[in-house]
């Protein structure tokens, strides 16, 4: 955009601190402001939910309209992603969206339509890729020292149990179970470290009686390339979450605290503070990206790609785990 005298002038929505306008306000909400209370660039300028005692303006359209917002962040349960998504782009605001993008791959593209039609950032907030610990394996993987791939498997617990919010059990607003609740991460973490998406997947879940959402399920990520990911996501109260690659010349283990590689502890770190700094990471990216025009570090097209992959394990699972090609 430029003034009369010719001076380039930022895009209205480019001012820094960017203005937050945050929609749910839940667990992970609070994860957001935390994180964005140690970003200079970003500030929570508004917040709506359903509840009204937790929310600063009255209505999703106030919010909207606040003029201090810049970045809607929608932190609502799956299937409410969409519909917010559109009627932000469509006023013009810049999109940060919890994982999963949607709950189909419909809904992802009905929302990088919208954004490209207003010319507003659609980011999705896949934001394990931003721990420290994936970003360095990442690069030890990328720099050849361990040598090519030999095998690639990550197992992961979440817990379905008493205290966790009654729309994970709801198959109409949270779009399935495990697989979309923390899959997603799975499945960007094997396209951060492998260098690709998947192309195909055979899967199984289980779906404990009387329950409408699988708290399990167990499968294979096929890549081009010879490699494959296993996965093993199952409900636990425990939390585990590990991810082994086999290389030609050492492992690589990412646990919850850091990062073993070849027998070294090379990234070690409090769970909890990553955690936080991991979000603190993403809001830095976006900054870069709306204000000064840089490179996404998150693509629409790979939420896309994380929700198409989920339908494709849900597909598989209902064929008893035959290999299904991924509709990305
Ligand atoms: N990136 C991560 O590591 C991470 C971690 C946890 C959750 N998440 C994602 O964040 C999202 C929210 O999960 P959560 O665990 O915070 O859930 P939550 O249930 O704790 O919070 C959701 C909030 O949304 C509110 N809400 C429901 N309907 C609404 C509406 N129509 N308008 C406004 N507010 C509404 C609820 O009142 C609640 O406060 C999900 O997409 C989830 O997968 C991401």
């Amino acid at each position: 955009m430029s003034s009369e005298a010719g001076v380039q002038q930022p895009h209205p929505l480019s001012r820094t601190p960017l203005g937050l306008g945050l929609v749910g306000a839940g667990e992970v909400a609070e994860r957001h402001i935390a994180a964005a209370a140690t970003v200079d660039d970003v500030r929570v300028a508004a917040v709506y939910d359903v509840r009204p005692e937790r929310s600063t303006v009255p209505d999703f359209d106030a919010l909207l309209a606040h003029p201090e917002v810049d970045v809607v962040v929608l932190t609502v349960p799956h299937a409410l992603h969409e519909d917010l998504a559109v009627r932000a782009a469509a006023a013009g605001r810049h999109v940060l969206v919890e994982k999963p993008m949607a709950t189909t791959t419909a809904g992802c593209a009905r929302m990088i339509a919208a954004a490209e039609a207003a010319g507003v950032v659609l980011w999705v907030g896949q934001q394990q890729r931003q721990f420290a610990h994936v970003r360095a394996a990442r690069d030890l993987l990328r720099s050849g020292d361990f040598g090519a791939i030999l095998r690639y498997r990550e197992i992961r617990s979440n817990h379905y149990g008493p205290g966790r919010p009654a729309w994970f059990f709801d198959p109409g607003l949270a779009g399935g179970g495990v697989s979309m609740l923390v899959g997603v991460h799975t499945i960007d973490r094997a396209s951060i470290l492998l260098g690709a998406a998947p192309v195909a997947v055979a899967a199984t879940t289980q779906t404990p009686d009387g329950w409408r959402i699988e708290t399990s399920a167990d499968g294979e990520l096929f890549f081009d390339a010879p490699v494959t990911c296993h996965f093993r996501w199952y409900s636990a109260e425990a939390f585990r979450h590990e991810t082994t690659v086999e290389c030609e010349r050492g492992t690589l283990l990412l646990d919850p605290t850091g990062l073993t590689a070849g027998g070294r502890r090379v990234v070690e770190f409090d769970a909890d503070r990553e955690y936080t700094e991991s979000f603190a990471r993403q809001y830095r990216a976006l900054v870069r990206t709306v204000r000064d025009g840089a490179e996404p570090e998150i693509r629409p097209a790979e939420g896309l790609a994380a929700v198409a992959t989920v339908e494709a394990i849900y597909a598989s699972a209902q064929r008893q785990g035959v290999r299904m090609a991924i509709n990305s």
